[in-house]
């Protein structure tokens, strides 16, 4: 551990901006961390978390109790006494498919005015998501009218995307794949790298220094990549269904082996979900249209996420002869494991439908309870855990991967179940054990008489 001399404001305190803040708290850099909304400010500074995300909350504690994190609603303080600003603000769709860059906006506005009465070099850099252009453009031009300084000379602008996932934010924010940073002049981008440097030292991950407009471009294209080798495997899944003897999971094990293909992000499963996949495409979309280009691998990666959802309540139909007035127990309710996150979360589809068909839904999901009530309020049942989830129901239908589903047996749901029916929809469950014993469904995996 070392004194760092930079100090650093980090404006939108959500998981970006609370991942970004805490890690380079417990590395010795002084970071004040900037909301508008007061609960996050005074968690933060009580050393309480407000999202679930493991190992944030111990950190959190551990930099507060050093005195190097502090939250404010004060943008003013926070230029003032830091060296640079990371804007982690959000980016949601509008109605449109274009995005939202309210927020970004009004955080640049605070941060220019603040900047205004500042004397000396000050580092502002975009890590929010952006649609290319906006760094060197709308954030370039409100920063310069407002500050009456010039990027360039008295500030320096880089745009430098973030790529963590949720339920691994610290351990991705300290152990990157790579960093990119998109200077809009080389001082800014000499600045950042070699406070990138200071903070990793020799762990120091490969790093790409280009333009803004690639750096923005990046992230888009790389969540989109994502989200498309997902469908595509989860379009294999449903060929695999149809035919004797093959399984997606050997199928996508062989292709991953190829080292040009790789074996990640092709577990067929429910589909995907969350803040930021479904997000980002629908705007790589609105993009596309709005330079007259078709994007028709992104039209299909969406069209056959969309189509996810129904793959699991066919299952479950087939499985149970009808899900009319059936009690279903749902397993996960989180868009993925290790986080409560419920944004965009297949599950949501997946209880919406089976209402509508008139099952009777029972949920458990180890951390996102408390969102599913805002979601489904009287229309779902809760459970304390995951067997009262699954007690008296005729079928179980397993959505997000959590570890401790995967330790549940056969005999656990015959024990417990009146009607042992399982579908897997992540492929948790071993298929020859459960079909030996239950009425089971998965993904990807053709099973006589369904
Ligand atoms: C994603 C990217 O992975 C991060 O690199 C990026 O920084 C982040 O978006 C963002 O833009 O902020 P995240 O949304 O946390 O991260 O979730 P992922 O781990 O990417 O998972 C997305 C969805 O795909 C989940 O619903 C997951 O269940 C699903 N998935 C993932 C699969 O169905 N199969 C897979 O093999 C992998």
């Amino acid at each position: 551990m070392y004194e760092s001399k930079v100090r650093v404001s980090i404006f939108g305190l959500g998981y970006v901006g609370l991942a970004t803040a805490v890690c380079l708290a417990s590395r010795g850099f002084p970071v004040i961390g900037v909301d508008i909304d007061l609960k996050k400010v005074s968690a933060i500074n009580n050393g309480e978390c407000y999202i679930y995300e493991p190992g944030i909350e111990e950190l959190i504690k551990e930099v507060r109790e050093k005195g190097l994190l502090k939250a404010t609603s004060n943008p003013t303080e926070s230029i003032l006494n830091t060296d640079f600003t990371f804007i982690t603000v959000s980016t949601p769709t509008n109605p449109n498919g274009s995005v939202d860059l309210t927020a970004v906006e009004y955080a640049t506005k605070s941060i220019a005015t603040s900047l205004k009465g500042k004397k000396g070099y000050h580092l502002v850099v975009v890590k929010s998501t952006v649609p290319p252009g906006t760094t060197e453009g709308l954030v370039k031009k409100i920063l310069e009218e407002f500050s009456e300084k010039r990027v360039g000379i008295d500030l320096g602008l880089c745009a430098n995307p973030e790529f963590l996932r949720e339920g691994r934010a610290i351990e991705d924010t300290f152990k990157p794949d790579r960093i990119v940073i998109g200077e809009c002049d080389k001082r800014a981008g000499d600045v950042l790298e070699r406070f990138y440097k200071e903070f990793y030292g020799d762990d120091m991950p490969p790093l790409l220094r280009t333009n803004a407009v690639n750096a923005e471009l990046i992230k888009y294209v790389n969540n989109a990549f994502l989200a498309m080798k997902v469908s595509f495997i989860n379009m294999v899944a449903d060929l695999c269904q149809k035919i004797d003897g093959a399984d997606v999971d050997i199928v996508a094990k062989g292709i991953g082996l190829d080292k040009r293909i790789g074996s990640l992000f092709l577990k067929a499963g429910a589909g995907w979900g969350g803040s930021c996949l479904p997000k980002d495409l629908e705007a790589l979309k609105n993009l596309y249209s709005k330079y007259g280009e078709r994007a028709p691998l992104i039209d299909a990666t969406i069209e056959v996420n969309d189509h996810r959802p129904n793959k699991l309540i066919e299952l479950a139909e087939r499985i149970t002869g009808g899900l009319n007035k059936k009690r279903v127990a749902i397993l996960g309710l989180s868009f993925k494991p290790d986080t409560d996150d419920m944004r965009n979360a297949v599950s949501i589809k997946i209880i919406n439908t089976l209402i509508n068909k008139g099952a009777i839904v029972t949920v458990f999901d180890p951390k996102a309870m408390d969102n599913a009530r805002r979601i489904f309020g009287e229309r779902v049942n809760y459970s304390k855990d995951v067997i009262d989830c699954i007690k008296g129901a005729e079928c179980a239908i397993l959505v997000t991967e959590w570890s401790e589903f995967a330790k549940l047996k056969p005999e656990d749901f015959i024990k417990y179940m009146k009607d042992p029916c399982i579908v897997d929809g992540r492929r948790v469950f071993d298929p020859k054990e459960f079909l030996k014993k239950t009425k089971f469904a998965t993904i990807g995996l053709k099973i006589d008489g369904l």
